[in-house]
């Protein structure tokens, strides 16, 4: 069956989430976001969330096997799906491996990595800004972002690398208004799609 897979990049505050949401109602993806899996967990108090939240809370990754496995039973729960949209998930070359087999085994592959490029500054106004509201315990406090950032430089960063020698990675404004970011995103999917 044909899938459209795609990979929506960035670091945290980027606006992966913002953009998925309208993705998702446009092309009909399935949108499969760790981030918000992990919190659904913690909310519900099982043992993966008690697990998760405490890396959480410290801007830290998940380990690998749990965030994998919550994948792989994510998958499994979608059978059918026309595609997924991957947002903050893969977060490590591990994960990016793991997904890469995950997909091949579907006899599917991942189309497009569209990466949001936004300046720190920018990304540490928008987190403090929903920190306000959104009661995301890791939004709070600006030491737990600035790790959030060192995470990210540090482990995700080298998942561009992966997919640039694949050829499939691509690097987008994400500063600007929302419509704007997401017309241009649009117009990379049309493309991808025909
Ligand atoms: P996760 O939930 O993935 O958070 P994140 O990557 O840190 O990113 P955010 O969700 O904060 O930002 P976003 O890019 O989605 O931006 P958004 O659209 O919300 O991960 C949280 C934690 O879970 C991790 O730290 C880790 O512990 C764990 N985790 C998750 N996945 C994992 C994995 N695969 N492996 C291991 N651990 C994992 O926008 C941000 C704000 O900006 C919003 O207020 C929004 O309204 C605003 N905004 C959006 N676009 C614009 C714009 N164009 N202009 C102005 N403001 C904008
Ligand atoms: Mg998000």
């Amino acid at each position: 069956m044909f899938m459209f897979n795609l990979i929506l990049f960035g670091p945290p505050g980027s606006g992966k989430g913002t953009q998925s949401d309208k993705l998702v109602e446009k092309y009909g993806l399935i949108h499969l976001s760790t981030g918000n899996l992990l919190r659904e967990e913690i909310a519900l108090k099982t043992p993966l969330g008690i697990e998760a939240k405490s890396f959480m809370d410290n801007g830290q990754l998940v380990p690998d096997e749990v965030v994998i496995g919550m994948v792989d039973s994510y998958f499994d729960k979608n059978k059918g799906a026309i595609g997924f949209l991957f947002d903050g998930f893969p977060r490590t070359v591990a994960q990016a491996k793991a997904l890469d087999n995950l997909l091949e085994l579907k006899k599917t592959e991942i189309a497009a990595v569209l990466a949001l490029d936004v300046s720190e500054e920018e990304l540490v106004k928008r987190l403090l800004n929903r920190g306000i509201t959104s009661g995301r315990s890791d939004d709070i406090n600006e030491e737990v972002i600035r790790k959030r950032f060192a995470v990210y430089s540090n482990e995700t960063k080298p998942v561009a690398e992966h997919y640039k020698k694949l050829k499939k990675f691509q690097s987008i404004k994400g500063e600007g208004t929302v419509h704007d970011i997401f017309n241009a995103i649009c117009g990379i999917m049309d493309k991808k799609l025909k």
